[in-house]
């Protein structure tokens, strides 16, 4: 069984270049069904997540081949022979589900196991569903699957209830080849989904107001495969950041887009943080004393939900208390056991947890219990006193690229052991 070990208590010094954004390369992926022929997705990262999804396209009989040299993903989709993603795959990762909105428009039918819940939450598809049928969708559920039918998707104004982010991106996608328009209102505005509007709009489509809460997209025809850059993950450059406070040391976070991450480093400045944005990227350097800060979660531009677990990592040394409020989740407070067998002194009440800052962690024996917490333990294992053994490691590599390699280029004492 895998997992890592890391040998805490060295500052991090040096550069880490961000990977492509995973939250926005799972959608593009589905969105390449929209058109026949080779679309091309740049600077994707070569994640668990991505494999699992490029896995669910060939399933359906598309080709899917990575180039190495410029990391980009060619995706043929002229050779689709199917509307039935497999539903192992679908169960293994929710972000399957993204396929429901583009095989509805493209070819009216789609039959997929419902995407299960998580760790994190039940993770329902209400809004999704809520959503498409008011664009003319019908769906049949029984036995864990979903049976979907559509004549063409009729534009529809669309309010959605929370502004869900994968929600608004099937609606969106839904949208571009709907008759008529679809206005989305209070839609989220997760720099992820601008850069699916950009990925649409290059294809063809004619989409307006993303990134804001109401988004108007005019359906047409025909849409045409692209080639498109992905935009750097946020939450991979977040939790950089604050690995680099957490340890002490002095890091230069590398191609990053300083307005994804405004709310991170204000929280982090707040915390006592030095946090400097420049042109070759976001320079960090660990303070002597971290302050408390109290946190509530929030859909963007407010504090991200994803970058929870780690802030409480480094929030479990403050000088003092800081509470936690996770408003987007109702269970995303697993690492709060696993940083108690490092001696921190988290409890929780309700949906929000008090951190009571202590001195020093301690290094254990600990599990990633979801992708985020996974991160957030690493962080703990790097600033911690000894040495931490992280098991279950397969929810880091879900969406953190090579994250060991990185640490160890900035002086980390941290290997993946297979014993
Ligand atoms: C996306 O998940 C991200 N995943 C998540 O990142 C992220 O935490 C989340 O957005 C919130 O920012 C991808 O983009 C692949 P939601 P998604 O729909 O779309 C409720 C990570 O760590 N809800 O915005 O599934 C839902 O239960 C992952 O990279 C409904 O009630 O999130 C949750 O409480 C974790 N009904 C809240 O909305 C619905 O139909 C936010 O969910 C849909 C959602």
């Amino acid at each position: 069984m895998k997992k890592i070990v890391i040998e805490g208590g060295t500052p991090l010094r040096g550069e880490i270049t961000v990977s492509g954004a995973k939250n926005a390369v799972l959608p593009l992926i589905a969105s390449s069904l929209l058109a026949d022929g080779v679309s091309r997705i740049c600077e994707a990262p070569w994640l668990a997540d991505v494999n699992t999804m490029c896995q669910v396209l060939e399933h359906l009989g598309i080709q899917v081949g990575f180039t190495q040299d410029s990391n980009c993903l060619e995706i043929d989709t002229s050779t689709l022979n199917g509307i039935e993603p497999p539903g192992e795959l679908v169960r293994k990762m929710r972000a399957s589900f993204l396929l429901m909105g583009p095989l509805l428009a493209r070819y009216g039918a789609a039959k997929m196991s419902l995407p299960g819940g998580c760790a994190i939450g039940s993770r329902p598809i209400d809004l999704h569903l809520k959503g498409l049928e008011a664009m003319g969708a019908h769906f049949n559920i029984g036995h864990g699957y979903i049976d979907a039918q559509a004549q063409r998707l009729r534009g529809n104004r669309i309010y959605l209830d929370f502004p869900s982010v994968g929600a608004t991106e099937n609606l969106m996608m839904a949208a571009t080849l709907a008759e008529g328009a679809t206005i989305i209102e209070n839609a989220a505005e997760e720099p992820e989904i601008v850069d699916l509007a950009n990925f649409l709009s290059a294809m063809g489509a004619k989409i307006k107001g993303a990134g804001t809460k109401v988004i108007r997209i005019e359906g047409v025809n025909h849409l045409q495969p692209v080639t498109h850059v992905v935009i750097p993950d946020r939450i991979e450059a977040g939790s950089y950041m604050l690995a680099a406070a957490a340890t002490g040391g002095e890091m230069l976070i590398c191609n990053v887009i300083d307005e994804h991450l405004k709310s991170v480093t204000a929280k982090l400045q707040e915390s006592g943080v030095e946090v400097i944005e420049g042109e070759e990227g976001i320079l960090v350097r660990g303070p002597d004393a971290i302050n408390p800060v109290n946190i509530k979660t929030l859909p963007y531009p407010g504090f991200p939900t994803d970058m929870q677990a780690q802030f409480m990592a480094l929030l479990s040394v403050a000088k003092g208390s800081s509470i936690i409020t996770e408003t987007v989740f109702e269970n995303r407070f697993m690492h709060v056991a696993q940083l108690s067998l490092m001696a921190g002194d988290i409890r929780i009440e309700g949906h929000s947890a008090v951190i009571n800052g202590v001195s020093r962690l301690k290094g254990a024996r600990v599990e990633a219990t979801d992708l985020r917490a996974g991160a957030a333990m690493i962080i703990a294992g790097l600033m911690a006193e000894g040495r931490t053994e992280i098991e279950n490691i397969c929810h880091i590599e879900r969406g953190y690229a090579n994250i060991c390699q990185k640490f160890e280029q900035v002086g980390a004492k941290i290997k993946i052991v297979d014993d």
